[in-house]
C-alpha cells in the first residue's frame, strides 16, 4: 500500500473524504467530504480566516455569488485565456494535460510502448450553466476562480466601509473547472474550495514588490504554524510560459506530496489586470487622486490545504497509526471514556464530563472494548487529548489526561479541564 493508498482507505474507513456519488459509480473529480473531514476543512478555513481577517485591521471579509453575469468573465480573459492545451492517445483515446509530461510519460509506460499523441488543442475550463426556464436559456458560468467575485465588488467595498489604500479583501468559497484529468484524490478537483485574498496597493513597482515578499512569507509562515513540516514546503516561481494570463509575476508554495512537489497556492502579482478590465478605479480620499490600483493576490486551495494536513499529520508507527495534526485542526479535540461500561457510578461520572466539555469542544464518547483500543481508534483520527473516568474519579474528582504524541498521562481535577485544554489551543501548543 503506498501512502496515498492509506490516506484513501483512513479517508473512507473514517469518515474524511468519500467519492462523491460512489452508489452511483461515482463522477471523476467530485469529492464529499464525511463527518471528520468536514470539521478538519471547517478547522482549517477558521484558522485562515482567523488570521487573514480577524488578525487585521486592513483586511475585511466577503461572500460572493458562484453564478455572476457572463460578461465578468468575459472582461476578465477567462473565456479565452483560462484554458490547459489537451492530447489524445491515438492507442486508447484517453485524453491528457500536455503540459504536464509526467502525465504522458506515465500514460506510455502503462502501454509499455511509445504513443502517437494527437496534436495539442486548447480547453476552456469554465463550467457552463444553463439558466432559466424558457428557451434560449442564458447560458452562465460556475465561476474559475472564486476572485472576480471580490473585483466586481470593490467599488461596493470601498464605498460602504471605511477601508483605505493598501487594504485587502478575503474571500473563501467553492470554484469550478472543468479538469481534463482530474485525480490524485482531491488534489485536482473539478469542484474545489479556495481562500484568497485580494490585496490592493498603489500602482508603484518597488512598493508592490515589498508587499508581494511579505504575503508570500506571511503565508509560508501561516503554513508553518499549522505544523506543516519546513523541508516538504518550497517556494517555486513561475516561468514566463507557465503564468496565468492575468499575472505579471507568480511564485508557488509547494508540498512534496507522495505525488511530487505539487502547487499549494499560489500568491500573484496580478498589476491591474482585472480592475482596469472591469474600468474600476480608486479616488484617495485625501489627495484625491485617482489610479488603478495593483492587486497581490494569495490563493490557497482548502481541499488541498486538508489533503496535504492528512498526509503531513500521518504516520504508521509499531503499533499505531496516528494523525498528528495540530491540536487546532484536530476534528475531534477530547474523546471521554468510561473505565468500565458496567459501572453505573463511573458511567453517570463520565457522561457529566462529556456534556460539560461538550459545551465548547468537539468531544467524542466511546464506551466500548478496552482502553488501549480506544486510544487506537482517537491516535488514528488526531484526537490530541483522551480522558478516563475511573475509581478514583469517585474519589479525587480527577481524570487521567492521555496525549495523543507522547502517549504519557497525567491526572487532572475535572474542574481545570475546560481551562487546561483551552490554554493549549489558544496556545497552539500540544
Ligand atoms: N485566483 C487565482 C487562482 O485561482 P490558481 O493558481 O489557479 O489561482 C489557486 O488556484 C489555488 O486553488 C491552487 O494553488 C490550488 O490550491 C487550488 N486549486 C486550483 N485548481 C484546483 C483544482 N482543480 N482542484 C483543487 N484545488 C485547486
Amino acid at each position: 500500500m503506498t501512502l496515498m493508498d492509506n490516506i484513501t482507505a483512513l479517508g473512507k474507513r473514517r469518515g474524511f473524504i468519500y467519492p462523491g456519488s460512489e452508489i452511483y459509480g461515482g463522477i471523476a473529480g467530485f469529492w464529499d467530504y464525511g463527518p471528520l473531514g468536514v470539521e478538519l476543512k471547517n478547522n482549517i478555513k477558521r484558522a485562515w480566516w482567523k488570521t487573514m481577517v480577524y488578525g487585521r485591521e486592513d483586511v475585511v471579509g466577503l461572500d460572493a455569488a458562484i453564478v455572476m453575469n457572463p460578461k465578468v468573465w468575459e472582461a476578465s480573459g477567462h473565456t479565452s485565456s483560462f484554458t490547459d492545451p489537451l492530447v489524445e492517445c491515438k492507442v486508447c483515446n484517453k485524453r491528457f494535460r500536455s503540459d504536464k509530461p509526467e502525465l504522458l510519460i506515465a500514460h506510455e509506460k502503462e502501454h509499455k510502448e511509445r504513443v502517437e499523441w494527437t496534436e495539442a488543442k486548447t480547453f476552456n475550463l469554465l463550467t457552463e450553466v444553463l439558466l432559466g426556464v424558457t428557451e434560449p436559456k442564458m447560458t452562465a458560468y460556475l465561476r474559475g476562480e472564486i476572485t472576480q467575485g471580490v473585483f466586481v465588488n470593490f467599488r461596493n467595498v470601498v464605498d460602504s466601509t471605511r477601508v483605505k489604500i493598501p487594504f485587502g479583501i478575503a474571500q473563501i468559497g467553492k470554484a469550478f473547472r472543468n479538469e481534463i484529468t482530474p485525480g490524485n484524490l482531491t488534489f485536482r478537483s473539478r469542484e474545489f474550495e479556495q481562500m484568497e485574498l485580494e490585496y490592493f496597493v498603489k500602482p508603484d513597482e518597488g512598493g508592490a514588490t515589498k508587499l508581494f515578499e511579505y504575503w508570500k512569507e506571511e503565508r509560508m509562515r501561516w503554513y508553518l504554524s499549522l505544523g506543516m513540516s519546513k523541508e516538504k514546503l518550497r517556494f517555486r516561481v513561475h516561468e514566463d510560459d507557465e503564468r496565468a494570463h492575468y499575472a505579471r509575476f507568480a511564485v508557488d508554495i509547494e508540498y512534496n506530496a507522495p505525488f511530487g512537489w505539487s502547487e499549494f497556492e499560489g500568491i500573484h502579482h496580478r498589476g491591474d489586470w482585472d480592475l482596469s478590465r472591469h474600468h474600476l478605479a480608486y479616488t484617495d480620499p485625501e489627495t484625491n487622486e485617482v489610479f488603478t490600483p495593483w492587486v497581490i493576490e494569495t490563493s490557497g486551495g482548502v481541499d488541498r490545504a486538508t489533503l496535504f494536513f492528512l498526509i503531513n499529520a500521518y504516520a504508521e508507527e509499531e503499533k499505531r497509526t496516528v494523525l498528528r495534526l495540530h491540536p487546532t485542526l484536530s476534528p475531534v479535540k477530547v474523546a471521554v471514556f468510561p473505565l468500565v461500561a458496567n459501572k453505573p457510578q463511573i458511567v453517570e461520572k463520565a457522561r457529566a464530563v462529556y456534556s460539560l466539555l461538550k459545551k465548547n469542544f468537539v468531544v467524542a464518547w466511546d464506551d466500548r472494548g478496552n482502553i488501549g483500543k480506544r486510544y487506537l481508534a482517537q491516535d488514528e483520527i488526531g484526537t490530541p487529548w483522551c480522558l478516563t473516568i475511573d475509581y478514583d474519579t469517585l474519589e479525587s474528582d480527577t481524570v487521567t489526561v492521555r496525549d495523543r504524541d507522547t502517549t504519557g498521562q497525567i491526572r487532572i481535577n475535572i474542574s481545570q479541564l475546560e481551562t487546561y485544554i483551552r490554554e493549549k489551543l489558544e496556545g497552539g501548543t500540544k
